[in-house]
């Protein structure tokens, strides 16, 4: 850490040394006319009512009883911009005037929905997912909103973790990747927002995708090396990138809960990072220390306060105790100033005081959400975003072939949109059904049950509704036998001369509290797979996903298997230009897909034991191995297959000694060897043989995505220093230590050459 340390030190006095910005002026007077009160009203967020009119605000509403009396710094989670605009009316009118900020879980797209994040990591394409980030946030501020929760870059090994959806999988150089990507993306790349950009709010930091045994919210435990070297990665690149925000997290490191953490909060992100923005809690994260067992809300705020936090999410904590606890000397005012500086500045640099309404347009809030044009950019990242695991020559299909589309995701347009989509359209997201339908003669059956048990299912499709919205009429599940519902999917089979079968989960079964002890597919939808695959008809089978499965008694039945997540408002169609050729699938794995559940956590970049076992090796004694499974993956991170086929040369070195100021160029030659042009995403693996701390077995360091045309070849290179090949030592410090690195070129983590450089 030390250098990190040097460069904040210097710019703490270089600030010193010049005058104050006219933000700094403005906040300074500003803040010299609020009351203790007013400042800790900045410092309180609450959630809109879902449920409650415009109109009946002024009456009812807690939020705007609250912004009577000063009492709220910002309000999240309304798409509704009469509202906002309502609450924006009583802010500026009451206490000092101060302009609320507008948040929302704006995570893959607003009104037009992107594939789930997981998904698009698989596209491994910077540019793509900016864009993607680029359209939400113009979407989300022609709706009133300027400050969303997103990137969240949750680093995870663990694939029973529901939340594993959300981010962009298991390797942190390239969730750093996506991470500057997104930030990029929301904020623009000037710091300077305009009304068509909004800030990012990187989350959850920090660690919670280590979350123990994949359960949502669990403890993590991590050694602080492993957490800088395997984990942050994409928190450090968003703050580089110029991130405005972080949303501290649920679980506890160390003991301490994330969310009153100061070595994470203060020690890491703020002072060896530089970060300058301020960080709001998860909701109710404060009020839930109570449970970590830390002490009562007075206790926890005072705690939170003092570690680093800024903001409180629908906990009441610092609204409710902070006054009490610096009349009793618990806090100073100094803490509750500097956190109250930090919001105001966050409120400056989004324009507010010059104009609280900047981000309401009624003009762009009718022509700018869910356009042609927006959808049909959707369709173009989801082509991108479909993960071709097996195809033994069935794809792709001939149009005009008659297929039966069978399974229960085959119409669920909820499942298309996927987790922490809050569109108003997400009914009207494309099914599988709609698209395959579209381009050739078609059947339907819906095949089987999700869930074998009725209460589990129930669960899963109806849980958020029943909590978010009682009273509401919720359908029965399990309205036909299974068995019915198979000898229909069967019979539709027959008729065809191939079976697309469109099985997985459904929305509720991945994202938050929605872990899963079991990853393979539901028995019930294996049991329609097994009675297809008995026809003896094709069978192409799209997995919608928002977590790796374990596809080992799948993977057989399977002529085709085709991972394309939950893939967004335009799923169905994009799906269909794959499965019909009209795109030829590029994407690669950013998570291992384990073998079986016992095998997690399963992840690429592991360290080696003292006493290894090759990952495709049956059982011996006394290695690091199991009785009962291979080591290995079903399918490997950074796989994926193609249309056309590609070969690589073996890697060459512009030189084999490089000194630790040095570069060097990697380089390979890729020959796309089939009959199709198509994309191939080269990556670049280093590992470091002798260090004096562990090192894993490889290390994700580069990746390019190349268009090749049939019969071509294209030279791909990558440029190493010494910062490719550090990490943090022992001692916390980023190093590159002179020795021994084999240096892969490869098309994904397991297959390839290397060639060896030596650091001097
Ligand atoms: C989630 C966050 C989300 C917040 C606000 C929490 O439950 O963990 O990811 O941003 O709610 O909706």
């Amino acid at each position: 850490m030390k250098h990190f340390l040097v460069i904040a030190s210097s710019l703490v006095v270089l600030a010193a040394c010049t005058t104050k910005s006219p933000m700094d002026k403005y906040i300074d007077n500003l803040m010299s006319q609020l009351t203790l009160e007013q400042k800790i009203g900045q410092l309180n967020l609450h959630s809109t009512p879902g449920f409650i009119s415009a109109e009946r605000v002024m009456e009812e509403d807690e939020n705007a009883q609250l912004l009577h009396k000063g009492l709220l710094g910002g309000v999240y989670g309304g798409p509704n911009p009469q509202l906002l605009r309502q609450y924006q009316d009583i802010a500026l009118q009451s206490g000092a005037g101060i302009p609320l900020i507008f948040g929302m879980d704006v995570i893959h797209g607003h009104q037009t929905v992107f594939p789930i994040p997981l998904g698009l990591s698989t596209s491994w394409n910077m540019e793509l997912i900016e864009q993607t980030a680029r359209a939400a946030a113009k979407e989300a501020s022609a709706c009133g909103i300027n400050w969303v929760y997103s990137p969240m870059v949750d680093i995870c090994r663990d694939a029973r973790w529901g939340r594993i959806a959300e981010g962009g999988g298991e390797d942190p150089y390239l969730g750093g990747e996506i991470a500057k990507a997104m930030v990029y993306g929301y904020q623009g790349r000037d710091n300077d927002y305009a009304t068509d950009e909004v800030m990012a709010c990187v989350k959850h930091y920090a660690l919670y995708g280590g979350a123990e045994a994949g359960r949502d919210y669990n403890s993590v435990f991590l050694s602080r090396q492993e957490a800088l070297n395997g984990y942050m990665r994409p928190y450090q690149q968003a703050a580089y990138a110029g991130a405005g925000s972080y949303m501290s997290s649920f679980n506890e490191f160390e003991g301490i809960p994330a969310t009153m953490n100061q070595w994470l909060m203060d020690d890491v992100l703020r002072k060896s990072w530089g970060f300058d923005g301020f960080i709001v809690s998860d909701a109710t994260a404060i009020a839930e220390e109570i449970a970590h067992g830390i002490g009562d809300l007075q206790e926890v705020s005072a705690r939170s306060l003092q570690a680093g936090l800024d903001m409180d999410m629908n906990s009441d904590g610092f609204v409710g105790t902070l006054l009490q606890s610096v009349k009793e000397g618990r806090v100073k005012e100094a803490d509750i100033d500097r956190a109250c500086r930090r919001i105001l500045e966050a409120k400056y640099k989004l324009g507010l005081f010059e104009d609280p309404y900047r981000y309401f347009s009624e003009e762009r809030y009718a022509n700018e959400i869910y356009t042609p044009e927006n959808l049909s950019f959707a369709r173009e990242v989801a082509r991108e975003c479909q993960v071709l695991l097996k195809n033994e020559g069935v794809l792709p299909l001939r149009k005009g072939a008659r297929v039966a589309v069978v399974g229960p995701l085959a119409q669920d347009a909820a499942a298309m949109a996927g987790t922490w989509s809050q569109s108003n359209h997400n009914a009207e997201s494309i099914t599988l059904w709609q698209g395959i339908s579209e381009v050739t003669p078609a059947t339907y059956a819906e095949g089987s049950w999700l869930l074998r048990d009725a209460a589990q299912e129930d669960g899963v499709r109806y849980g958020l509704i029943r909590m978010f919205a009682p009273g509401i009429p919720i359908p029965p599940v399990h309205t036909r036998p299974q068995a019915a519902l198979v000898a229909e999917a069967v019979a539709k089979a027959r008729q065809a001369d191939v079976v697309v079968a469109c099985v997985g989960e459904i929305a509720g079964m991945n994202g938050e509290g929605a872990s899963r002890s079991d990853i393979t597919l539901p028995d019930t939808q294996v049991e329609m797979l097994k009675a297809l695959k008995a026809t003896g008809k094709p069978l192409v089978i799209v997995l919608v996903t928002g977590r790796p499965l374990a596809l080992t008694t799948v993977e057989p039945l399977a002529d085709v298997l085709l991972n394309v997540w939950s893939p967004g408002s335009e799923g169905g169609h994009a799906v269909a230009d794959v499965l019909f050729g009209d795109a030829n699938p590029s994407a690669k794995l950013t998570t291992s897909f384990p073998r079986s559940v016992g095998q997690l956590p399963l992840y690429y970049n592991h360290k080696n034991t003292g006493r290894p076992h090759p990952d495709y090796e049956p059982y011996r004694k006394f290695t690091s191995c199991y009785t009962d499974e291979l080591n290995g993956p079903l399918y490997p991170f950074g796989y994926g297959l193609s249309y056309t086929t590609f070969s690589y040369s073996e890697p060459t070195l512009s030189t084999t000694e490089m000194p630790l100021n040095g570069s060097v160029t990697a380089s390979v030659t890729v020959t796309n060897t089939g009959s199709r042009d198509g994309d191939e995403i080269v990556q670049l693996y280093i590992h470091d043989i002798y260090a004096t701390s562990t090192r894993p077995v490889k290390e994700l360091k580069g990746f390019k995505r190349v268009h090749i045309a049939a019969g071509q070849s294209a030279q791909v290179e990558f440029t190493i220093t010494a910062d490719e090949l550090s990490y943090y030592n022992h001692e916390l410090d980023w190093v590159c230590e002179p020795g021994d690195f084999d240096i892969f070129i490869c098309p994904d983590c397991q297959h390839g050459a290397s060639a060896r450089l030596k650091v001097i």
